[in-house]
């Protein structure tokens, strides 16, 4: 696991972008899989920023989102759906036959889930996949408890994550129950695992993905067992890992051969 830790959410933004930059620079037709959330809104905003300077083209690039809330249909303002069209998708060159984001609203949920981990196996794979983490340490929806091999589901959120993301609804009722969320297991498969996190409130679950042992009560943990993960922190984020210094040391001193 790389451990990178930026000054502020601005500079982590900015990294999260140049990674994501250079790897379509690498492949034109990306596989991308893409979370919503607070976190990666600087990062959206860095990469509509490369694209409309020219620096980036998106046309041939193929997403696929972690999740969506069971229940909000794409143009419910709170829904996946709406956010990433609204932060990302309308203001860049993405083919939207290339844009895949969880349905909250299919008929059949396991039917919906098997299709969805097929279309994602049809793409072949998830080339990049950026996540955030949630302050009880999930990544995707996979709660505290989910196993680490879990696939795409549908899922009941915790109380937590319910009260961590009324701030987006008018009332703590209105947040969703249930979502569908990409598994730990098909979010180990991506071939790279990007994970970005900010501020004091992410502080402990960042320690245990990056320091503690590795247990279905934080899922992020898993990423301690993929061969090809990055996490990028702010200060805040970073403020209860022991071996900052190193961290440091070994990203200012990576090999670059
Ligand atoms: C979103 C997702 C979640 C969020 C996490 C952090 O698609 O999968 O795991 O990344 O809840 O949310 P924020 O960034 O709002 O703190």
């Amino acid at each position: 696991m790389q451990v990178i830790i930026k000054e502020n959410y601005d500079e982590m933004s900015k990294e999260a972008a140049q990674i994501i930059r250079d790897a379509i620079h690498l492949k034109p037709n990306l596989v991308l899989g893409l979370a919503t959330g607070s976190t990666p809104v600087g990062t959206y905003k860095e990469l509509i920023r490369m694209y409309e300077e020219g620096e980036l083209d998106f046309s041939k690039v193929v997403t696929f989102n972690l999740d969506e809330y069971v229940g909000l249909p794409p143009n419910h303002d709170q829904s996946y759906h709406y956010f990433m069209h609204d932060k990302l998708f309308n203001h860049i060159n993405i083919n939207p036959a290339n844009v895949h984001i969880p349905s909250g609203i299919a008929k059949d949920f396991a039917k919906y889930c098997q299709w969805y981990e097929d279309e994602i196996k049809k793409a072949g794979g998830i080339d990049l996949q950026v996540l955030g983490i949630g302050s009880d340490g999930h990544i995707g929806f996979n709660e505290p408890g989910t196993s680490l091999a879990s696939r795409t589901s549908l899922v009941t959120l915790t109380e937590e994550t319910i009260r961590d993301n009324s701030r987006f609804f008018e009332k703590e009722e209105d947040v969703p129950r249930f979502a569908i969320t990409m598994g730990v297991g098909t979010i180990m498969e991506a071939k790279c695992c990007l994970l970005l996190a900010n501020g004091e409130k992410k502080a402990d679950p960042v320690s245990v993905l990056v320091e503690g042992p590795i247990t279905s009560q934080v899922t992020a943990s898993a990423l301690q067992m993929h061969p090809n993960a990055i996490v990028i922190v702010d200060k805040a984020a970073a403020s209860k890992l022991k071996r900052v210094d190193y961290y440091k040391w070994a990203y200012e001193n990576r090999p670059r051969f």
